[in-house]
């Protein structure tokens, strides 16, 4: 029964979620267009949650993407149902943490249509990343190729438009042949899994406390900080842990070589609103992760005539913002209500509502993302 009334949705181009009403003709003009090329509409797998409850958790999905490096070459791209891989035990990512991963999100527009936000930014960053740990380069034609193929095998897990969730890709790439000297592999493994997310932080947007992580560094001033390598991961999980259990949910580095000048946040990049002197102010390091929603911001701040500051950033400079914003692909913006380092407290606004110029940038990018907006500066790219 469930299967004819999904059939009847796909025929008449609504989401679960959508209105029957608002049909409009550019929706139904692309749902003739999706049958006709075998592209499956958004939103119409069966979950075990309701499309507007996802949060940022591993749910299975169709299919994963997995592309192999051997004898000096890629092979084909495959799509694979099973979610696990046979791995040799001598395999470099496990016992030298070769290894390196991506993230970035497709969105369901209203006439059903699916784009990625600015792959061609993560098949750059997946680049220098690769070159830092020794790693064949996955060329960008090649990436976004396989992208496109993995979100189409897996349209129906694309949350729909209105639902506020997003597809969420994880290209993961890591050196799958053996040594047991410190030595790079000869064979790799890239993968790209895909999975259906909602908000990040459960409570939705909502100003969070952040710690500064006194007692450990995230990165090395000429270390591996600015490529998004596994380790450097492993390495923020006892801090991050440690600073949850005393009631932060987020952490913030400082420069590993002083102390002195803010870096980032475990997982995202640091944004100050100083909002006297109209400027969006944000870390300028070598070890700092080059964020694309940050660079994207910056390009939406100085589109709203803002002066875009890029440089080092002195910890009493906190004092200076009314407004702090953690930035990153899984949650676009996190106002960050205080910084706490050991005795001294930075506060930003009352500590409860959200900036108004988080709100605003936060508000522009999501209806890029949406489809609700122009896409002026061409961030999208279209899957189906
Ligand atoms: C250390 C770090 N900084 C910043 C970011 C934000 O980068 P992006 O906006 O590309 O997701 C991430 C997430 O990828 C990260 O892991």
């Amino acid at each position: 029964m469930m299967k004819w009334v999904l059939l009847l949705l796909a025929l008449f181009g609504a989401s679960p979620t959508a209105s029957f009403t608002l049909v409009k003709s550019v929706r139904f003009s692309r749902c003739l267009r999706a049958a006709a090329t075998d592209c499956p509409l958004p939103g119409t797998a069966k979950l075990d949650v309701d499309w507007k409850d996802l949060g940022f958790e591993f749910r299975p999905t169709k299919s994963h993407l997995k592309l192999e490096y051997k004898d000096g070459a890629w092979g084909k791209p495959e799509l694979v149902s099973e979610p696990y891989i046979k791995l040799h035990i001598g395999a470099t990512a496990l016992h030298y943490g070769q290894a390196c991963f991506e993230g970035l999100k497709a969105f369901a527009h209203e006439d059903n249509s699916v784009h990625m936000f600015r792959p061609d930014e993560n098949a750059k960053r997946l680049k220098s990343s690769c070159e830092r740990t020794m790693m064949p380069v996955v060329p960008p034609e090649l990436f976004l190729e396989a992208a496109r193929e993995v979100v189409k095998d897996n349209m129906a897990y694309v949350p729909p438009y209105g639902s506020n969730g997003a597809m969420y890709l994880r290209p993961l790439m890591f050196g799958s042949g053996p040594r047991i000297g410190l030595q790079p592999a000869d064979e790799y493994t890239f993968l790209i899994m895909v999975l259906p997310v909602g908000d990040y932080y459960k409570d939705g947007l909502a100003p969070i406390p952040a710690l500064v992580i006194e007692d450990y560094d995230r990165a090395a001033p000429r270390g591996v900080g600015n490529v998004k390598v596994a380790g450097n991961y492993v390495a923020d999980l006892l801090p991050n842990m440690e600073g949850k259990k005393k009631g932060f949910p987020i952490g913030l580095y400082l420069d590993s070589s002083t102390q002195s000048t803010i870096e980032e946040f475990s997982t995202s990049n640091f944004i100050g609103i100083n909002k006297k002197e109209k400027k969006y102010v944000t870390p300028k390091s070598s070890s700092v992760l080059p964020s694309i929603t940050n660079k994207s911001l910056m390009d939406l701040a100085k589109d709203g005539g803002w002066k875009v500051e890029q440089r080092e950033i002195p910890i009493k400079e906190l004092e200076t913002f009314e407004e702090v914003i953690a930035c990153g692909t899984a949650v676009v913006v996190t106002p960050i209500g205080k910084v706490v380092k050991g005795d001294d407290i930075y506060n930003f606004g009352d500590g409860k509502t959200v900036g108004e110029t988080t709100m605003e940038l936060y508000t522009r990018m999501r209806k890029i993302q949406n489809g609700e907006e122009e896409d002026k500066f061409g961030w999208n790219v279209q899957v189906c």
